[in-house]
């Protein structure tokens, strides 16, 4: 069935009213209501996010808003894809139940807004440092829709590892009670991890687009297997930011962090990423789109 659409804030509220405090009838708890947050233009990422929330809740809301306060200058806020009836149909196909897609002035009475949800550290790293004020508006756009919706679940994906890490610390630091689940990264078949931006990539761009995986997939096998010193991991690295710009990206990053996005750094020369869970983080232009990727590591 088609999910229903609002525009505006006090609608879906309304919709949503009757759910909260109600008993599920067939287990005879409390219904449960799940929000995935996306920009639209939906794909089989995006619709397994809605899967997963599916299987945590008894109604499923999906936003979809161009959220103006993440972007910066310069940067393709009016360019990125709004395809608001193809992402309905699409969310027909799993059962999502409501879609909240809001204009700018329903989601921002003052623009830009004053009050910031500051994220701290974890924010001015990373895709922070190359994109200022970025996750000042995620985190803006996400705390507003927590309280538009108050859902008990709300789905991201780990394929925006560092966005995901940033909204589990607003939640715990709001104290929102809001069950944050991380859904696994979804992958075309040749390894690249999907994205609306993908379709920037030309044809020969798509081409060696899953370069980037496999040089991510590689770099976890050699930091798994091997014992290594502080020169082999610098060659490791080296190699990896090789192998990309060869194959024609431009990097933006490639860091190692602990699964939590702190320094593996023991102290400032020595590495250590014994008993420690990591993760290998990029970003890298290729022509006009900026892909992210992530590969975690378990270290035994
Ligand atoms: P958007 O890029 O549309 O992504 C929406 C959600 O889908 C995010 O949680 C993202 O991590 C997840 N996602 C995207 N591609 C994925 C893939 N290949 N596999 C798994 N999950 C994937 O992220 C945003 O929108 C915005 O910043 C938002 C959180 C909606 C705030 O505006």
């Amino acid at each position: 069935m088609s999910p229903i659409i609002y525009h505006d804030i006090s609608s879906l509220r309304e919709a949503l009213q009757p759910y909260r405090g109600q008993q599920n009838d067939k287990q005879g708890r409390q219904q449960r209501i799940a929000l995935v947050p996306t920009m639209g233009n939906l794909h089989d990422g995006h619709l397994e996010l809605v899967k997963i929330a599916k299987q945590h809740a008894d109604v499923v809301v999906v936003s979809i808003f161009v959220n103006p306060t993440q972007f910066g200058v310069g940067e393709d806020f009016d360019s990125y894809p709004r395809t608001l009836d193809a992402d309905v149909a699409k969310l027909a196909t799993v059962d999502a139940d409501y879609v909240f897609a809001p204009s700018i002035d329903a989601m921002y009475p003052v623009l830009p807004p004053p009050t910031a949800v500051l994220s701290g550290a974890i924010a001015n790293q990373l895709c922070g440092q190359s994109r200022p004020g970025h996750f000042d508006g995620v985190g803006i756009v996400v705390a507003k829709l927590f309280n538009i919706v108050q859902p008990d679940v709300a789905v991201f994906g780990q394929k925006d590892y560092q966005q995901l890490a940033i909204i589990k610390q607003l939640v715990r630091d709001l104290s929102y009670p809001i069950n944050i689940i991380g859904a696994p990264i979804v992958r075309a078949d040749d390894g690249l991890a999907l994205s609306s931006r993908n379709q920037y990539l030309s044809a020969n761009e798509r081409q060696v687009a899953p370069v980037l995986h496999q040089a991510l997939q590689e770099l976890a096998q050699s930091l798994k297997s091997t014992a290594l010193s502080q020169q082999a991991f610098d060659k490791l690295l080296v190699d990896t930011r090789t192998r990309i710009s060869d194959a024609g990206f431009v990097i933006d990053y490639l860091e190692i962090k602990t699964d939590e996005l702190g320094s593996i750094m023991s102290d400032s020369t020595t590495f250590n990423i014994e008993n420690k869970n990591i993760v290998i983080l990029v970003a890298a232009w290729l022509g006009r789109a900026r892909l992210l990727d992530n590969q975690l590591v378990v270290v035994n």
